[in-house]
């Protein structure tokens, strides 16, 4: 089953739409195989973030997503990673339709609430640079 890398940045997590999220989520149908929250070490956020090194706002984004916890999800299920793209809207919240978490939630590119993976590809680089296969729980419901 497909699996995507989610993670509420330190603005989403501060303004305490980390329920909120995840309940979107959950609703729409998906299964969270993976959670935990961390504080994001430099090396981690560069690594992340690699594609990105040489854009003038890299160093602004290490530290900004440095500055406080994140929560990490993995969250698994039917065409994911795509439709939990749709529902994070467009990068920078002032192009996000309403209805969207970016377009609900957010004015700022360097403060827009989340990141998702963008392909099958970054979805499986970030689940594995992130997560440990320890830490990942296969399951579905029984209900
Ligand atoms: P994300 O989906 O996490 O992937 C890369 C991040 O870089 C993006 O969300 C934005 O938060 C950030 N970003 C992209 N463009 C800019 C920009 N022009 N200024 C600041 N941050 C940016």
């Amino acid at each position: 089953m497909e699996r995507t890398f989610l993670a509420i940045k330190p603005d989403g997590v501060q303004r305490g739409l980390v329920g909120e999220i995840i309940q979107r989520l959950e609703q729409k149908g998906f299964t969270l195989v993976g959670l935990k929250l961390l504080q994001v070490s430099k090396e981690l956020a560069s690594t992340h973030y690699g594609e990105h090194q040489a854009k003038p706002f890299f160093p602004g984004l290490v530290e900004f997503i440095t500055s406080g916890p994140v929560v990490a999800m993995v969250w698994e299920g039917k065409g994911v990673i795509a439709t939990a793209r749709k529902m994070i809207g467009a990068t920078n919240p002032l192009n996000s339709e309403p209805g969207t978490i970016r377009g609900d939630f957010g004015i700022d590119v360097g403060r827009n609430v989340i990141h998702g993976s963008d392909a099958p590809e970054t979805a499986v680089k970030e689940i594995s640079l992130w997560f440990g296969p320890e830490e990942l729980v296969a399951w579905s419901s029984s209900l």
